[in-house]
């Protein structure tokens, strides 16, 4: 898609359609939209009354120009209420109008961010980023599977936006680009079958990943995990048929002063193991490899925009988790890179088991912070629903740190809090610690508690358990069903703002 941005007129070159956003709160049409009104002998006056249109989200009032303006279309797009908008607003009415565009057969549009700017607290520059990055969002579709294809795309977007702020806004426009085209790309993994990336293959696409961009990167195999010690992460993948890889990626900004440890769950199919999954609760498990693919695509947005003052490790533990006669048992006891000893209870908690020692492997790179995705636990998202990952750490500076960067993104963040109680519920019989907590009760944050011991205490620390909004089976506001690509902008955005510290 590509984006252009207009400081000038509202109408300056041809185009198929013109969208503006109204809030509910506009009752009369004035300013600019008074004249195209007029210059249209009121017809959109006309049919705004006529149709009842109202401003709220999801409506949309289509105006033929008839050959009066050098646009086909004028489209008024409900942008709802002025009390409830903020960025997220700007990414959803995008979204609707690049889906919208379709009715129209508008492949080449203009969207006034200039309207949204009376409604939306914030500077124009974020509202035209946040447009950018729903527009993008809003028309990915997965769809390399079917034979016949919707081949219809908006391949045109200009922004009207205020001409003093040109030069600021495009740069934001830029990196709203690389954020969902980035986050698209995660996407697009997450939603690729497990038949097709299986640990072998998600190590290729992060060689390819570094071929392209000129990261560093290590692929180990089973052998060089053993020498390394990782009895948790090996015991995973000892049931399947395809071999697992330990995945490790570096990029080095110019002037680095902070070092950044980004470490993703990599299953690329949870059946449970010998614990199996009942059939429900199997489907989707492709997308157990969320947090590995959020890593990759967060590489690649790095790749584009290549900030300076920071470097990046990004580490995955990638395996499947299956049932059969060389899988790992409930009862088996395993070694952790670390030394620590773990007694299985559930071979279905084997992403904390892969995360152990991917953690243990990042913190030797002495990271200043660590930052784990993960869809850990059934658990965070019978706790905050399926739109909200579950946040947790050893450092309440950073949580909050990356708390304040998702209400910009609209990645919605929830802390769990850590207690001493729960602490005693990892605690295992014959072992340092149990995969399982002694109840169901507080099981996203008795996951987080055993990650906890495979970080120094010195280390700042972050969990997100994106269990729930890593994948949608239904779609919601500029997520199409599949794979949400959560939470790629929050954490790339987070590492852009410790660039410029
Ligand atoms: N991959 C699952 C968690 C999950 C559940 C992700 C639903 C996405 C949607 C994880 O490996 C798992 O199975 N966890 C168990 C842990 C339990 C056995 C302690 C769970 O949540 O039930
Ligand atoms: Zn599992
Ligand atoms: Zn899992």
């Amino acid at each position: 898609m590509d984006i252009k941005v207009n400081g000038g007129k509202l109408i300056s070159a041809r185009e198929d359609a013109l969208f503006i956003p109204v809030f509910s709160e506009t009752k009369k049409l004035d300013g600019e939209l008074a004249i195209l009104d007029s210059q249209l002998d009121g017809a959109i006056s006309k049919l705004k009354k006529l149709q009842k249109f109202d401003g709220s989200i999801g409506k949309t009032l289509v105006v033929p120009t008839l050959g009066k303006l050098h646009t086909d279309y004028v489209v008024l797009v409900g942008a709802g209420s002025k009390k409830k908008a903020d960025l997220d607003t700007a990414r959803r009415v995008a979204a609707n109008i690049v889906r919208f565009a379709k009715n129209l057969n508008a492949d080449k549009i203009q969207i006034d961010v200039k309207d949204f700017t009376s409604g939306i607290k914030g500077k124009e520059e974020d509202i035209a980023q946040a447009v950018v990055e729903g527009a993008i969002l809003g028309q990915y579709k997965f769809d390399k599977y079917k034979t016949k294809k919707d081949d219809f795309k908006v391949k045109q977007i200009t922004l009207r936006i205020t001409r003093k702020k040109k030069k600021d806004i495009e740069e934001k426009v830029k990196v709203g680009k690389v954020l969902a085209e980035a986050q698209n790309f995660t996407r697009e993994l997450v939603n690729t079958p497990p038949n097709v990336i299986n640990p072998e293959k998600l190590a290729e696409i992060a060689e390819e990943l570094a071929e392209q961009y000129g990261f560093e990167v290590k692929i180990y195999d089973e052998e060089e995990c053993e020498k390394m010690g990782m009895g948790a992460f090996l015991a995973v993948a000892k049931g399947s048929a395809n071999p697992p890889r330990f995945i490790h990626l570096i990029y080095k900004g110019k002037n680095s002063k902070t070092k950044i440890g980004l470490v993703g769950k990599g299953l690329t199919f949870d059946s449970g193991g010998l614990n199996i999954k009942p059939g429900d609760y199997m489907r989707w498990m492709k997308s157990d490899k969320s947090g590995a693919c959020a890593v990759l695509g967060i590489f690649k947005a790095l790749g584009e925009l290549q900030p300076e003052g920071v470097e990046v490790h990004g580490v995955i533990a990638a395996t499947e988790n299956m049932p059969d006669g060389k899988a790992y048992r409930p009862d088996d006891i395993l070694t952790a890179k670390n030394g620590t000893t773990i007694e299985v209870g559930n071979t279905d908690a084997e992403g904390r088991l892969t995360l152990a020692d991917a953690l243990c492997y990042v913190s030797e790179q002495n990271p200043d912070l660590i930052i784990d995705m993960a869809t850990l636990t059934g658990a965070c998202v019978v706790a905050l629903g399926e739109y909200t990952a579950g946040v947790m750490g050893n450092d309440q500076k950073a949580i909050d740190e990356v708390l304040k960067v998702s209400e910009k993104t609209g990645e919605w963040m929830w802390q769990l809090p850590f207690n001493d109680l729960l602490r005693e519920h990892i605690k295992a019989p014959n072992a340092d610690l149990s995969n399982v907590g002694k109840s169901r009760y507080g099981g996203a944050i008795t996951a987080g508690l055993f990650l906890e011991k495979f970080v120094p205490e010195k280390t700042p620390w972050v969990h997100i358990d994106i269990a729930g909004p890593a994948h949608t089976t239904t779609g919601w506001y500029y997520h199409p069903k599949g794979g949400t690509g959560f939470p790629v902008r929050t954490i790339t955005s987070l590492i852009l703002k410790k660039s410029g510290e």
